[in-house]
């Protein structure tokens, strides 16, 4: 991306979108993302198959009958994007795209421009009742209809426990039956030897260096979040196996702990 005016500071969805190999990204991204790769050079690999669930699990709900998609720290467009992952199955399916960096919010909005079912807005997970409320989501979600609320790999950038269960129950809470919650989230639970100093290092560089410090969470804290909802089969597991695909990568096949990141999808009823 050029670089025009001010050195930008770094974002974790521009780190993020360095770490898929996108190209919506600054130095200051470049230099943390090679900081946290170096601490953890599974990082991109970790990318890659969280892109991999968000497809799987888009396409599981396209299938089940959603049609409109909510999805919240939606990030830079990158390869697979929602509205195109659910189109492939429902061709009319609605998206709004929702993320906190106005970088993220612009370039959807560029790669979005003249698509009249899917949008971008900028917002905070942290405050629901912004994102329920927003115009652009009275216009474009039909509440009485099943909406598909994605929160791939954001909740562990809202570190308070009690505010991010919050934040989740409430977003979800005007949906009807039949809609679904996906969530991937970062977890520490399948380090065999946890490297504290390191991850404390990662951790203060995204305190340090982005606006959205981001905190680990255990399978029951993950779980946590279904909480009232039908967990779907498997469950909250690692993330390559959450309903396997055959296009999937292959990087973690042997150990999927190693993929640091837990997946589910739970049904409103
Ligand atoms: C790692 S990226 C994930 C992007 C995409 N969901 C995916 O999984 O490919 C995390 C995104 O969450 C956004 N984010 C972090 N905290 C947020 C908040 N409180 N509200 C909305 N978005 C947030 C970041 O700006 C970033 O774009």
């Amino acid at each position: 991306m050029a670089q025009s005016g001010e050195p930008k500071p770094a974002t974790a969805a521009r780190i993020y979108d360095y770490h898929l190999g996108g190209i919506h990204n600054f130095p200051a991204d470049r230099e943390a993302g090679d900081t946290v790769a170096k601490l953890f050079p599974l990082v991109p690999a970790l990318a890659r198959n969280n892109r991999a669930f968000l497809r799987r699990a888009v396409q599981y709900l396209a299938a089940s009958g959603v049609r409109q998609f909510l999805d919240v720290g939606s990030g830079i467009p990158t390869v697979g994007n929602v509205h195109e992952v659910a189109r492939a199955i429902v061709p009319d399916a609605r998206v709004i795209y929702v993320d906190l960096d106005p970088v993220a919010v612009s370039e959807s909005l560029e790669i979005l421009d003249g698509d009249s079912r899917a949008t971008a807005v900028r917002a905070d997970l942290r405050d629901p009742d912004s994102i329920l409320t927003h115009p652009q989501v009275r216009r474009m979600i039909n509440f009485r209809e099943p909406v598909g609320v994605l929160l791939i790999a954001v909740l562990h950038f809202v570190p308070d426990d009690e505010a991010a269960v919050d934040a989740v129950s409430r977003l979800c809470a005007p949906f009807v039956p039949g809609s679904h919650l996906a969530i991937s989230h970062a977890s520490g639970d399948g380090m065999v030897e946890p490297k504290t100093d390191d991850l404390a290092v990662a951790k203060d560089l995204y305190s340090r260096n982005t606006t959205t410090p981001f905190h680990l969470r255990s399978r029951p804290q993950v779980e946590r979040f279904f909480a009232g909802l039908e967990l779907v089969e498997p469950g909250v597991v690692w993330l390559p196996e959450w309903r396997p695909a055959p296009d999937d990568p292959t990087d973690f096949t042997a150990q999927p702990s190693l993929s640091a990141g837990l997946a589910g999808v739970g049904r409103i009823r």
